[in-house]
């Protein structure tokens, strides 16, 4: 039982229900019987269609359903917002959740825009009582709280050097049909936006904040059919940075969603003074760690000595998986609500995630400062 969760019960509104509506459902349902602390309200569910809000509503254990997204944000029973629907939404519906008293849980990215997400960092800033959180699930695992903890006690020395790489392969196949994700007013950035932004949540968290960049980005199917006939793809299939750290260390970083056979090779390594960290979120149980005189790397396996992983299972070996980052994510938020420790990022922190892929977006090869 975590004494900081909230012992009132929150009431929650959730919109959206594909894969990030369902992984914050289960997260909603999950996390008092993981951490203790009141169970959640599930009170009203939003989708785009009455009869998806029906049944989805059934199915997560929601009171009651709607299409009208502007009705579940301004309920008088919900406390906080869980928005998972196209990024081209998330300012008009965080804001509005915002401006009528909701905490906020949005996906990321953001925003399409600087602009976008400036506007919505400034709202957050006036609201100092609401507390706001992004799905920035992959900085949640154990793996990579350990890798967190170990850079900032010093054990690799001091960080010199940041590779990371976030390939997927979901828009690879060139039949593949035009997507809202792969528009400025539906994805705003392209693989930036969907992959990168994640990798510069964990090289920030690991490596403090980017000074400047320089990156090329690529367009490799540059048209798609649709019911309505061949459309643009607009925004970038991938990307490729140099970049320079506010401690005068390097990075590189490298990220695609036409990446073939690649599924989610979210891998990075952080070079140290006295020692190197190795991670691959494919094996998101593993850190790699490798001390000046050792031979080689030594694995170090999530367990229950990790009490993030002890929550959900006593047994070493049994792995932790995806939602239960989100879950994770849900216990952060609840405590920042209860007012415990402050949770992130948070919008003035993804404000400095969405500048360094913006600027990678802008950059077309010449260094770009932040
Ligand atoms: N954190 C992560 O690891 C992660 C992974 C995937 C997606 N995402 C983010 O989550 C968001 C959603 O992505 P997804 O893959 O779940 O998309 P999706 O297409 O599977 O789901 C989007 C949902 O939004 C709903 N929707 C659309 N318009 C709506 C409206 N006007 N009112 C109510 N509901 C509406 C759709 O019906 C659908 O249920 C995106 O911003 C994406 O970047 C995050």
């Amino acid at each position: 039982m975590d004494r900081n969760m909230p012992e009132k019960p929150l009431g929650v509104a959730l919109i959206g229900t594909g894969f990030m509506g369902k992984c914050h459902a289960l997260a909603w349902r999950t996390v008092a019987a993981t951490f203790g602390g009141a169970h959640p309200r599930l009170e009203v569910l939003c989708d785009a269609t009455q009869e998806s809000a029906e049944r989805h509503a059934a199915q997560f254990g929601f009171a009651r359903s709607t299409t009208d997204w502007r009705a579940a944000v301004a309920d008088p029973a919900v406390d906080v917002v869980s928005i998972t629907t196209p990024n081209g939404m998330h300012r008009m519906m965080a804001e509005a959740a915002l401006t009528a008293g909701k905490h906020v849980w949005l996906e990321k990215p953001m925003a399409l825009t600087m602009e976008d997400a400036e506007a919505m960092a400034d709202l957050a800033q006036q609201c100092p009582d609401q507390v706001t959180i992004l799905g920035y699930n992959y900085t949640r695992s154990p793996a990579f709280q350990a890798a967190v903890q170990m850079v900032a006690n010093g054990e690799i020395g001091t960080p010199l050097s940041f590779r990371g790489v976030y390939d997927e392969d979901y828009s690879a196949d060139p039949n593949l049909p035009w997507h809202w994700r792969m528009t400025d007013e539906g994805g705003g950035l392209g693989a930036l936006g969907d992959l990168g932004c994640h990798l510069v949540s964990q090289m920030i968290a690991l490596m403090g904040p980017v000074a400047q960049v320089t990156a090329q980005t690529q367009i490799a199917v540059p048209t798609r059919h649709s019911t309505e006939g061949p459309k643009a793809v607009e925004n970038e299939d991938s990307a490729l940075a140099l970049l320079r750290f506010a401690s005068g260390a390097q990075g590189s970083f490298a990220t695609s969603r036409v990446a073939r056979g690649r599924k989610c090779r979210l891998q990075w390594e952080v070079h140290g003074s006295l020692g190197t960290l190795v991670f691959d979120q494919e094996n998101m149980n593993e850190l790699w760690v490798h001390r000046a005189g050792d031979a080689g790397f030594v694995r170090h396996l999530s367990g229950p000595d990790q009490p993030d992983f002890a929550v959900f299972c006593p047994a070493p070996g049994h792995n932790f998986g995806f939602n239960e980052q989100k879950v994770i994510e849900a216990r952060d938020l609840c405590r920042a609500i209860a007012g415990g420790a402050p949770c992130g990022p948070d919008f003035a922190a993804g404000l400095e995630i969405e500048r360094v892929i913006h600027a990678m977006a802008r950059s077309n090869g010449t260094a770009v400062a932040l």
